[in-house]
């Protein structure tokens, strides 16, 4: 079976994109792994540091190796937004194929040093792990809806020449650049910054992976277009709570006495499934 930078490396040839989506248990999982055979799609599956330590690291592991084994997908297991260098190395421990070292908040130096560290430990344990790190700055961090809208200051967004020397100085396989999105749904509609991704992809090595953070709420179009010029992987989270919890109350306020667990889940699983084949055509097919 190819690896993650194999996998990541053909989307961008064919203008395509991987999906990463977050998961707290096993019921996303298993929406979102049946969305993804229906189309035979690599996928990964990240934890935040608050999923990771809810549903367990290693169990976290256990669960996706289980889904492997089951279907025969490509599936990576990411530790996501992972926010100090002692739980990237507990995730890169436990058996994580990748890891987002997020220093993104704290100054260059800071960013750099900590990211460059998690990549030489990673590399150390095992070659084939990916690591992200990401540079410039995203107004909000949870993936949640917001009732508020934000602004987006040009001076928040990854300058370019930074950025190859980020991912120079650091040796990422993956760099998280801010082009104006954020995450979770703000009320007011994201508006890509096109031209810096494009940009960003022709500073940047071939080989540098570009993921495209906060994916919920941005319009099909601009995803299309950013996909197109030059993301390789897109992360969604937000958007597949929703669907969760509307899946959830619905089946719960219709049959109010049921007490069978897979079949209160039945109607979510579906329910997460259906919106990641969404986003999976979005991304392009890859199959
Ligand atoms: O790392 C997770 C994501 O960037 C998710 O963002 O909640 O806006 O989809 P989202
Ligand atoms: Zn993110």
């Amino acid at each position: 079976m190819k690896i993650l930078r194999e996998y990541l490396m053909e989307a961008g040839n064919d203008g395509s994109a991987i999906g990463h989506f977050n998961i707290s248990n096993f019921v996303q999982l298993k929406g979102i792994v049946s969305a993804c055979l229906k189309t035979n799609s690599p996928v990964m599956i990240g934890t935040s540091e608050g999923e990771a330590d809810f549903l367990g690291m290693k169990t976290a592991r256990h669960l996706v190796d289980a889904m492997k084994e089951e279907t025969g997908l490509p599936i990576f297991l990411n530790a996501d937004h992972f926010h100090s260098f002692e739980k990237a190395k507990e995730a890169i421990d436990a058996g994580y194929d990748s890891v987002l070292i997020d220093y993104s908040k704290k100054p260059y130096e800071e960013n750099l040093e900590i990211t460059k560290r998690v990549v030489e430990y990673a590399k150390s344990v095992n070659s084939e792990i990916s690591v992200e790190g990401e540079l410039g700055y995203l107004v909000t961090d949870s993936s949640k809806v917001y009732k508020e809208s934000f602004e987006i200051s040009p001076e928040s967004l990854t300058k370019p020449e930074e950025a190859l020397k980020f991912v120079h100085e650091t040796g990422v396989d993956r760099f998280a650049p801010a082009v104006g999105n954020l995450h979770g749904i703000a009320a007011n509609e994201p508006k890509l910054d096109l031209e810096l991704i494009k940009k960003l992809r022709a500073v940047l090595p071939e080989e540098t992976a570009m993921v495209l953070h906060g994916g919920s709420g941005i319009p099909d179009d601009q995803m299309r277009e950013a996909v197109k010029l030059g993301f390789n992987n897109v992360h969604i989270s937000t958007e597949l709570r929703v669907a969760y919890t509307d899946a959830l109350r619905k089946m719960l306020a219709a049959a109010p006495e049921e007490t069978t667990p897979y079949k209160i889940y039945g109607p979510v699983v579906e329910a997460v499934s259906v919106k990641v084949a969404e986003k999976l055509e979005l991304f392009g097919k890859f199959n």
